[in-house]
């Protein structure tokens, strides 16, 4: 892929942009939720396939559901803050210049993204739940911040995305959670299209310049971020809000059980798939297993 055939590829992608911004009618915000919403799908909760998910009733059911979508929008809301950042900073940065324009509609669309995940938790929960994620500064090689950052977004756009789709087909969901996962999804697609790209553009250009333990640590640190990343989903603050005693505790079992590591495997495997074929996916020696990583 040259740097040609992105900058062709960000300038379709713009024009697309442009035409789903004139398209685009305001989202329908209902003053309240009925009770018997549901708004996560229910194969997508991280209780789904424990013995504390079967021991729920149908409310209790609903209820963590609801407070799971207000996390999954949260995520999203933390996640393209710090993308809407790391792209403002590279705005006009020489490495990136042919794709400023589409840059633009990129952080027009995540701002536009975060006021329909922001709307729904400020209106319907009261609240968003803060954001944990600690990020440890550090040296880089020329190249190693942008291809890391553009890979982390990438990651974080693909593991969404999955359950954009899903939702986004859930008859049994909320009429405006499944047009929210709907519209997020449409623009994503562009979103994923360019980023893929650029990273493929970005890593080849820069880590032949790079130390071979530079570039050697490179999947090792976006299996970490995977991992990292899904530690946010076991919010114990949601387990709190949806009335389970020792959320802590809740969190720490539902990640390491059988169903939401099976889960996991299943959501991330289109993800880890990109990152393979991109090379920033850890290959295993003989007789490891990379579910530890994973
Ligand atoms: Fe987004
Ligand atoms: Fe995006």
């Amino acid at each position: 892929m040259s740097n040609t055939t992105l900058a062709a590829v960000a300038t379709r992608l713009s024009e697309t942009s442009v035409q789903a911004a004139l398209d685009a009618e305001p989202l329908a915000w209902p003053d309240a939720l009925p009770d018997d919403a549901w708004c996560m799908s229910p194969e997508l909760v991280s209780l789904y396939g424990t013995p504390r998910w079967d021991a729920l009733d149908e409310a209790g059911r609903r209820r963590l559901a609801f407070f799971e979508c207000v996390n999954f929008f949260t995520l999203n809301i933390h996640g393209e803050r710090a993308l809407m950042e790391g792209i403002t900073r590279r705005l006009y940065a020489r490495d990136l210049a042919d794709h400023t324009h589409y840059l633009h509609h990129f952080l027009a669309e995540e701002n536009q993204h975060m006021t329909w995940f922001g709307g729904f938790c400020r209106r319907y929960a009261g609240k968003i739940y803060p954001d944990r994620k600690l990020v440890l500064p550090r040296e880089h090689a020329p190249g190693e911040e942008d291809v890391l950052f553009f890979a982390r977004v990438l990651v974080f756009e693909l593991l969404v995305d999955t359950f954009n789709r899903r939702m986004a087909k859930d008859a049994r969901l909320h009429p405006l959670v499944r047009e929210i996962n709907r519209r997020h999804h449409e623009d994503e697609s562009r979103h994923l299209a360019f980023g893929r790209l650029l990273v493929e553009d970005l890593w080849r250009r820069h880590a032949p310049n790079w130390s071979e333990a530079t570039r050697a640590a490179v999947p090792g640190y976006m299996a970490a971020y995977l991992t990292a990343t899904w530690r946010e989903y076991y919010n114990p603050d949601v387990y709190k809000d949806a009335g389970f005693a020792e959320p802590i505790r809740v969190a720490r079992e539902v990640f390491a059980s059988e169903a939401a590591t099976a889960r996991r495997a299943e959501i991330e495997s289109r993800c880890v798939r990109v990152l393979r074929e991109l090379g920033l996916w850890p290959t295993p020696a003989a007789g490891d297993s990379l579910e530890a990583a994973s």
